[in-house]
């Protein structure tokens, strides 16, 4: 369908997805729906695009004259001087914060009152939800294609530590913390310690850190008698407790680096 989008339809369709009518997932029941078309009309921004020049002097930029960095700010937004850029085609809510150097893709969904740190990513249609905090360095990766797959899903006041990379659609559910250097792609598996299980993707279900999970790098035995007598481990995920008050006050925030009013 949006295959055949004209350009001002290409451009019509980046402007709403700049004011969060249309989003590449969204919360459907107590799961996430993608919106293929979405995805799609992205595609079809960079095919019909040209590289052209893009004005930012002194630097000199070039790229598809269909998604350029945004031109204005969106009301309420503070982005510090210093090399961000929030791409056309990309969302963000009022009272977010993104400090330099950060960059947030197309399709992406950041809702209001995020925290982005600097060198943060949050990658193409990456769904980000109120007052999420991404610390330095923390990448969401982007998942455009295949058009069908979940994007990563960021849900409400997930704190996401220093380095920390969540990728291939996998879901962070609210309160989540994840500590400096958690790395998840689909084929993470996460040990919950508190209730003893172990958390994977199905074909079915992308892999879900539950609600409130306070998650740690870990690692595990790698299989094998020719890997024990090395000594040798593999990283795993490890939950090691749920969401408490000692948690919330070592993940809170300085309420004056949050303002953008
Ligand atoms: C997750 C975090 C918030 C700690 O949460 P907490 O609720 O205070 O955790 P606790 O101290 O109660 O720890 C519970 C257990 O997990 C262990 N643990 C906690 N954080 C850990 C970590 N990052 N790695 C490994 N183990 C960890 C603790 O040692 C403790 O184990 P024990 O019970 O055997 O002693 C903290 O580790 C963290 O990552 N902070 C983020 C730092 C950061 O990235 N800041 C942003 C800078 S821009």
């Amino acid at each position: 369908m949006s295959g055949e989008l004209s350009r001002d339809e290409v451009l019509a369709f980046l402007d709403r997805l700049e004011r969060g009518e249309l989003r590449a997932a969204e919360p459907e029941g107590d799961g996430w729906r993608v919106n293929p078309e979405v995805k799609e009309g992205i595609l079809r921004a960079f095919r019909l695009g040209i590289d052209a020049d893009v004005p930012a002097p002194p630097f000199a930029f070039r790229d598809r004259d269909t998604l350029p960095p945004r031109g204005e700010l969106p009301p309420g937004v503070r982005v510090v001087p210093g090399g961000s850029a929030i791409r056309r085609g990309a969302f963000v809510a009022k009272g977010v914060v993104v400090m330099p150097p950060a960059y947030v893709n197309v399709g992406a969904y950041v809702d209001e009152g995020t925290m982005i740190d600097s060198h943060a990513l949050v990658g193409s249609c990456a769904q980000v939800g109120k007052r999420v905090h991404l610390s330095a360095a923390a990448q969401l990766g982007g998942v455009l294609e295949p058009v069908g797959a979940l994007p990563v899903v960021i849900e409400d006041d997930v704190f996401a530590g220093g380095g920390v990379g969540i990728y291939e659609g996998v879901r962070v559910r609210s309160r989540a913390v994840l500590a400096a250097g958690v790395i998840l792609t689909a084929s993470s598996v996460i040990y919950d310690l508190v209730n003893e299980r172990e958390l994977r993707a199905t074909g079915a279900e992308t892999l879900t850190v539950p609600e409130g999970a306070v998650v740690v790098p870990g690692s595990r035995p790698a299989p094998g008698s020719w890997a024990h007598v090395r000594g040798l481990s593999i990283s795993a995920a490890v939950i090691v407790k749920y969401r408490d008050g000692r948690t919330d006050a070592r993940t809170a925030l300085e309420g004056a680096l949050h303002r953008t009013g």
